[in-house]
């Protein structure tokens, strides 16, 4: 693996909201649900025994507790029976081992389950299944010896070009809100720590340790923060990682507004921040601003890092010895500490052994990307295949059978397998079935075409009765961590177009056969402008984890009926997209302040607002069968609305329908998205049969953020509640007075 020359490591249920009605299958029996809950921390439980401990410790030993000790520990007291803290990433598959120096680089016999990446999982729209998933990175976490899991990721997608949205999971705060807290319950209730990151405005991976974020604080608190809200008070996340990013001028991982006003005294947050590797900057500020842990090794002196030289080392040690910083400070890190050990068992208790990669764990890993794949068009119902009447299918493109696990920067995981979609393909079709590949193009540097390759894709799609293309993004140029190209941590896309010439190429096969179904690969939005016209099926495959192939599969031949929603907006262009729009990317070169001018308008709020038509809209998704929406009431209930409706399939299969309910304020003091999620609710429904939704939307659903009060505030006046199978699909609204 390839290094990169900076300091640090490398690189450089729960309902969905008020939902009354959630069927969502789930793989975990009710007892190992309930034998989850017996792990469940419980951060407050231990204060005393914590007291009497920290009672005991010298300040070096305390001290030696706030910094790293190796690239994923930090450090214990061995005389107190205090053990390191042992992270992993995270987030969506236990990661390979590196040793305590990075030795260990690709060692092997540390696989884990490669689960489809945050983005897929926040397609789903299933808050269960985040649940699910969580548990299973918990259990594997605890067989691979690890406390902490370096997951969930959720910071905003503000801009189609950051290399992490493949990590993350949405432009929207209800809908990062909602997956966040059963992914962090998953984990916890197996004995594990979450830890939720980048807190926080780490929107973009370029210059990402040198940007200083400015944005209103109706932004912040509206857009930017609500999923980290709602992991402490709802989830009771029990590690949070600062970013590396300045915030308002202060380094996130150690700014007094956000660490130590907002998290720590707002919000009441009681466990550990971890810096992220590398991003303390100041040894007072950390001290100060409420960074309790610095982690993060610097490469270049492996292996002889010396870890008195942390800023939370030696340096520290002697500002508390002059008195310039209050031991007390030390003291409530280490209870910081100390309440994330006690609370999983690290100290006191005993844990159970864990699981790691079993077959239940990998059916939780093909579930989500079943339920994750999301069926942009299908204009000539090309889908779903028929496996009986089709005999010949040529599959085009390098991503069939690319294997995509060990990419992507820190949260790579090796699978023991991973189905590639042309497997997927072939073993779904059988032997009666022609099955030719071609692919088309190279993942290389250079972005030239590869006229060879083409035509052998067109001679390939001539000869076949349907072709699907499997294209899209990828990592990087090798299957391994590279450093960073497209979807990757520590630097952006350049653009948004399809790399590698696959413009030229899809061009070409599409002209050769118009029965192309376009799978596409990667964390995010492309520009299909020179393409989408002439591509009668496209169906967005996020990275959908080490059974990936089969989920694709079988939503390509109907086995799966796909019930994925984009958890972010598909613009025609980049300029569509209001950072871009504004010039506001990637900040200005000589202060690296990025202002979020474009502030609470990002994504559809941005697009539905000032009526830029987007490619596909946030929350679309189509199904092979057919929802009827009806009877949408809304009456008041307290402080807050009931809504009821009633949903149909009123196609000829099985579904599900992800019903979403916006909220838009007609006026209103300052200006408002013209609508906003605040509930949302995925059903299953056989054919013919229909159920009532039945929702509360609390106040809050209709509230906004007033910088001039600093608090969230009504407006009394009307809001309509609008129920839709995409932001962009309203199909029933109703209108209420508050
Ligand atoms: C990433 C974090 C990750 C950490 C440890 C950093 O570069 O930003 O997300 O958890 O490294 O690998």
């Amino acid at each position: 693996m390839k290094k990169r020359n900076i300091r640090r490591k490398i690189t450089g249920y729960f309902l969905a909201g008020s939902l009354a009605v959630i069927v969502a299958v789930s793989s975990c029996s009710t007892s190992d649900k309930a034998q989850d809950m017996q792990n469940k921390p419980t951060v407050m439980a231990y204060e005393a025994q914590i007291d009497s401990l920290i009672n005991l410790m010298t300040l070096e030993e305390k001290i030696n507790m706030l910094h790293g000790t190796s690239s994923f520990t930090s450090g214990g007291v061995e005389r107190l029976g205090i053990p390191e803290l042992t992270m992993s990433d995270g987030p969506h598959g236990v990661r390979p081992e590196h040793g305590r120096d990075w030795s260990l680089d690709n060692a092997g016999n540390d696989s884990s389950t490669y689960l489809p990446t945050g983005i897929a999982l926040a397609a789903t729209w299933n808050p269960d299944l985040g649940y699910e998933y969580g548990a299973v990175l918990g259990r594997e976490a605890k067989a691979r010896g690890k406390d902490v899991i370096l997951g969930p990721g959720i910071n905003i997608m503000r801009t189609p070009l950051n290399g992490r949205n493949f990590e993350y999971l949405s432009e929207d705060p209800h809908l990062v809100s909602r997956m966040v807290v059963g992914y962090i319950k998953g984990v916890q209730d197996q004995g594990i720590a979450a830890c939720v990151k980048h807190f926080a405005a780490n929107n973009q991976e370029i210059k990402r340790a040198e940007v200083n974020v400015e944005m209103s604080e109706r932004a912040l608190r509206e857009l930017y923060l609500p999923g980290f809200k709602a992991a402490v008070e709802e989830a009771d996340v029990l590690t949070v990682m600062g970013a590396y990013n300045k915030f308002r001028g202060q380094y996130a991982t150690h700014n007094e507004y956000l660490v130590n006003n907002i998290l720590k005294g707002e919000w009441g947050f009681k466990g550990l921040v971890m810096s992220d590797w590398g991003a303390v900057q100041n040894t007072m500020e950390a001290a100060l601003y409420g960074n309790d842990i610095e982690m993060g090794t610097d490469l270049l002196q492996m292996p002889n890092i010396d870890y008195n030289k942390f800023l939370m080392a030696d340096t520290l040690l002697s500002l508390v010895k002059s008195g310039q910083v209050d031991q007390k400070l030390i003291d409530d890190k280490v209870r910081r500490i100390l309440r994330v050990m006690f609370s999983t068992n690290m100290i006191n208790g005993s844990r159970s052994d864990g699981a790691l990669s079993t077959k239940p764990h990998q059916q939780t890993a093909l579930k989500v990307a079943e339920e994750a794949l999301v069926l942009l068009k299908n204009e000539k119902n090309l889908l779903p295949l028929n496996k009986a009447s089709v005999k010949s299918i040529a599959v085009i493109g390098a991503n069939a059978t690319r294997k995509q696990g060990m990419g992507g920067g820190s949260s790579q995981v090796r699978s023991p397998y991973e189905v590639t979609p042309l497997d997927g393909i072939k073993r779904l079709a059988g032997n009666g079935v022609a099955i030719t590949y071609a692919p088309g193009f190279e993942v290389t540097r250079e972005e030239k075409a590869n006229q060879q390759l083409i035509d052998e894709a067109v001679k390939a799609a001539k000869g076949a009765e349907v072709v699907v293309y499997v294209g899209g993004w990828t990592h990087g140029y090798t299957d391994n961590w590279d450093g960073g190209a497209f979807d990757a941590e520590g630097a952006d896309k350049p653009n948004m177009n399809l790399p590698f010439a696959q413009d030229q190429l899809l061009d070409a096969v599409l002209k050769a056969n118009p029965r192309t179904v376009v799978v596409l690969i990667g964390g995010g939005p492309l520009d299909m402008s020179r393409w989408e016209s002439r591509a009668s099926s496209i169906l967005q495959a996020w990275y959908p984890g080490m059974e990936g192939g089969t989920a694709i599969a079988n939503v390509l031949f109907g086995e799966v009926n796909p019930s994925g929603k984009l958890p972010v907006t598909f613009p025609k262009k980049l300029q569509d997209a209001p950072a871009h729009a504004l010039g506001e990317y990637p900040g200005d070169k000589d202060t690296v302040n990025v202002h979020y001018r474009e502030d609470i308008f990002v994504g559809y709020r941005y697009h539905d607002t000032y009526k830029v038509a987007p490619q596909f809209g946030f929350g679309h998704g189509l199904s092979y069968t057919t929802f009827g929406y009806s009877n949408l009431k809304a009456a008041k209930n307290g402080e807050g609305v009931a809504v009821t409706l009633t949903v149909k399939n009123t196609g000829k299969a099985a579904g599900a329908e992800v019903v979403q309910l916006y909220v838009k304020d007609t006026e209103a003091a300052v200006k408002r998205p013209e609508k906003e999620l605040k509930s949302f609710s995925k059903i299953f429904l056989k054919p013919g049969e229909s159920k009532e939704v039945s929702v509360n939307l609390p106040k809050e659903a209709f509230q906004y953020f007033d910088e001039a009060k600093m608090q969230w505030v009504l407006e009394p006046g009307s809001f309509i509640i609008m129920a839709g199978s995409s932001s962009q699909d309203i199909r029933q609204s109703a209108e209420i007075s508050l």
